[in-house]
């Protein structure tokens, strides 16, 4: 990611968000910082930012606290995260839950929610609403996944619609705030949204792609989270559809839940087999056109958006989503 444009402004996300967490409770201090500061991508704050900045904005400090807000959300959801996906591993060090066991990470990701009541409250209720429902989405879409991967079973209108809430919604907001912040016009508004909108489904089709074939090494995190938790195949199912009869039924074999059982009786380790079968399914391949598919939408989108700088940086985001590697 090419932070030329933004730079001032995560740097000023940074500090917001270290500054927010401030606390005299010293266990909420070093648990938060250790999260904070282990260099994530700051892809939310970015598109925030660059939002901004499309629709004319000038002083990047004015949607800052806008963008540090947005991240602040994503660092709480991924403390909790990981406690659900059991996952010991973020950003390259150990995750909260890890290091400080479960309550502490329960605590820690509660304690920063709540400080986003803090952060948004100067800019009253219109932003207000937009976060309150990103958040509240990001809620439901967790829970909608946590039940299909409990039942073993999922389609590609309901991988969509987890995508959709977890994720996407996130990212919606990151758009629609910065550029409202900007004072643009409500259709390039709109079209901001629309692309964070879709910038975030490719997203997380990508991350579970990734999570399939990725290097853990690189992610900063583990492989084959998803596998085991159950919704291993959901990638595989939410490209099946998509794809026509044929290559549909080949990957629809790979049910989600009941498929590490199966694929037990001939192999010792049931991730392994599942990931691998994964692998050579055709499932990733399909999944990753329906991420460019997706991100063709996001790009559309711009197309609403005036020509600048900030605009062709959201453009080249949208490769950047598909072909990265962390
Ligand atoms: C991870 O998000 C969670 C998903 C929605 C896939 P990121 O990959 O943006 O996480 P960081 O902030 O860069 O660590
Ligand atoms: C994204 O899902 C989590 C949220 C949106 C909270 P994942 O579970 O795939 O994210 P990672 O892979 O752990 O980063
Ligand atoms: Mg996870
Ligand atoms: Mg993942």
């Amino acid at each position: 990611m090419d932070i030329t444009l933004t730079r001032e402004g995560i740097e000023a996300v940074e500090e917001v968000l270290l500054a927010a967490i401030d606390s005299e409770v010293p266990l909420l201090n070093d648990a938060s910082r250790h999260i904070l500061s282990s260099g994530g991508k700051h892809l939310r704050p970015h598109i925030a930012l660059l939002s901004y900045l499309a629709v004319g904005g000038t002083d990047l400090q004015e949607a800052a606290p806008l963008a540090a807000a947005v991240e602040m959300v994503h660092t709480a959801t991924l403390v909790h995260d990981d406690i659900n996906d059991h996952s010991l591993l973020r950003r390259g060090r150990p995750s909260v839950h890890a290091r400080w066991g479960r309550t502490f990470a329960l605590l820690t990701g509660d304690y920063m929610f709540a400080k986003v009541y803090v952060m948004m409250a100067p800019f009253g209720p219109a932003y207000n609403v937009i976060m309150a429902n990103a958040c509240s989405q990001l809620v439901e879409g967790e829970t909608l996944q946590a039940v299909a991967a409990k039942a073993g079973t999922i389609d590609r209108e309901t991988y969509k619609r987890i995508v959709s809430l977890k994720t996407a919604s996130l990212f919606e907001a990151a758009g629609r705030m910065g550029a409202l912040r900007g004072g643009g016009e409500p259709h390039v508004v709109e079209a901001l949204a629309e692309y964070a909108y879709n910038v975030g489904i490719a997203f997380q089709v990508i991350d579970d792609i990734l999570d399939v074939i990725g290097n853990p090494e690189a992610l900063g995190k583990p492989v084959g989270a998803d596998v085991a938790q159950g919704r291993g195949a959901f990638v595989a199912q939410g490209a099946a559809n998509h794809t026509g009869e044929a290559n549909g039924r080949t990957i629809l074999s790979l049910r989600a839940g009941s498929e590490p059982a199966v694929v037990a009786e001939k192999e010792a380790d049931p991730i392994a087999a599942m990931m691998s079968k994964l692998r050579t399914s055709g499932a990733i391949e399909l999944a990753r056109i329906q991420a460019i598919e997706v991100v063709e939408r996001a790009r559309r989108a711009l197309e609403l958006v005036p020509p600048s700088a900030a605009r062709d940086e959201l453009e080249r985001l949208t490769y950047e989503v598909i072909e990265r590697d962390r």
